[in-house]
């Protein structure tokens, strides 16, 4: 086990919608059942720029940044408890959101060995780090909000009873989307419906949609309840909304569910986007969103994938066995990576916040290297 420094860089938001800075924070060595990893890739997520221009789920400032995840090497593990079979050496990718010493953006995270997942060989580090934040964001919505069956292992001749249903993904090339479109595919849902600008149908058709619309054509919604009708009550029964932007997708969706349809909308819903001038305008309940609009009887939850944890078993087994098990079978490619440049780590971040906030992000994950050696 090698020694591991009592101090560390860390990016951090000195307060709302100011320039990121850089901190000194503490390296935690790990307790009980914890590994640390010393971090060599982020990623970017679209809660960083919500963090930093909106403020959301900031109690105190300064505030470390990072909440895309993280690829490293893990250089320290626990004297004792359940390592989930880590050793130092092994490379690892780990979505882990409680801040401090998990906080991304930082050169070493001390983080519980059931948040880490070690990389199959062959997939470099940047490419592993866009995984799992957004794959166990799927895993999370599909099974709680949309309730639909994830069986892990995948009993033989097993179906589920919804696997000919339209699921419809709204925003299917968005990270979230992508993944989403690889998981019902795998799982065997048949009729999956993917949303997203006309430019990434032909690879959303290659992970598995089954057809593609374009929300950017006004007649989108008349196209996708055409393309249902008369085949099933409600006529999409379930909607993922990858967005969860006010009028960019869930006014569309209202038209589109109907009785009975679930519906699971990312949150923060962006009611208004963060510009370079204005702050952006955020809700966190869905039930605020379009009183009245939706259909009586639709079930519209807001997804909070920071609560996968409750479920025992994704506890368990998400991070540790089934991503590494979906990555090594090939099942899940990892998402295009557009690598952030900058020459110190608070220039990367403060990078890929502005491409996050110019809405430049289409169809890739924003990835950077953390540590400036
Ligand atoms: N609450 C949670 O648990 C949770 C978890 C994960 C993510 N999220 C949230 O989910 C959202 C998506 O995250 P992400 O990382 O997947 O984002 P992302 O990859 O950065 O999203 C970019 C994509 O969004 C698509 N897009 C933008 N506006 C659209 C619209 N009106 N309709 C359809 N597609 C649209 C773009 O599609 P085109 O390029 O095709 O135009 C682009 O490919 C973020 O707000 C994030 O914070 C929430």
């Amino acid at each position: 086990m090698s020694t591991l420094p009592s101090t560390q860089k860390a990016v951090a938001l000195p307060a709302k919608r100011a320039p990121l800075i850089e901190i000194s924070a503490p390296v935690y060595p790990p307790a009980a059942g914890e590994v640390v990893v010393h971090v060599q890739w982020t990623a970017s997520s679209p809660l960083d720029l919500h963090r930093a221009d909106g403020g959301l789920l900031i109690s105190s400032y300064p505030a470390q940044q990072g909440s895309g995840g993280a690829a490293g090497i893990v250089v320290a593990v626990g004297a004792s408890g359940d390592l989930k079979g880590l050793q130092v050496g092994d490379r690892v990718s780990a979505f882990a959101f409680h801040g401090g010493k998990e906080a991304n953006q930082q050169e070493y995270i001390t983080i519980p060995a059931y948040l880490a997942s070690k990389i199959p060989e062959g997939i470099p580090l940047q490419a592993a780090v866009t995984v799992p934040v957004n794959l166990i964001t799927v895993f999370h919505s599909v099974t709680a909000d949309l309730e639909l069956d994830l069986p892990w292992p995948i009993p033989q001749n097993w179906a589920s009873q919804a696997a000919t249903k339209p699921i419809l993904v709204w925003g299917a090339s968005s990270s979230v989307g992508i993944f989403a479109i690889q998981v019902l595919r795998h799982w065997g849902y048949t009729r999956v419906l993917a949303v997203s600008s006309s430019k990434h149908h032909k690879y959303l058709h290659s992970l598995g949609a089954t057809q593609c619309f374009d929300y950017t054509r006004p007649g989108v919604v008349s196209e996708i309840l055409d393309y249902v009708k008369d085949r099933d009550e409600p006529k999409v029964p379930y909607i993922l909304d990858c967005i969860g932007s006010l009028h960019g997708s869930l006014e569309p969706l209202s038209k589109i569910a109907q009785r009975d349809s679930r519906v699971a909308v990312m949150l923060p819903v962006i009611v208004k986007d963060a510009t370079e001038d204005e702050e952006p305008v955020y809700e966190m309940d869905v039930s605020n969103c379009l009183p009245g609009k939706w259909a009586d009887g639709a079930v519209v939850h807001g997804v909070r994938t920071h609560f996968y944890l409750q479920n025992e078993f994704f506890k368990e087994t998400l991070q540790p066995e089934i991503l590494p098990a979906l990555l090594a079978e090939g099942i899940i490619q990892p998402n295009n990576q557009r690598i952030v440049e900058g020459s110190t780590m608070v220039e990367r971040a403060q990078n890929a916040l502005s491409l996050l906030r110019s809405k430049a992000v289409s169809g890739e994950k924003l990835v950077y290297r953390v540590s400036d050696a």
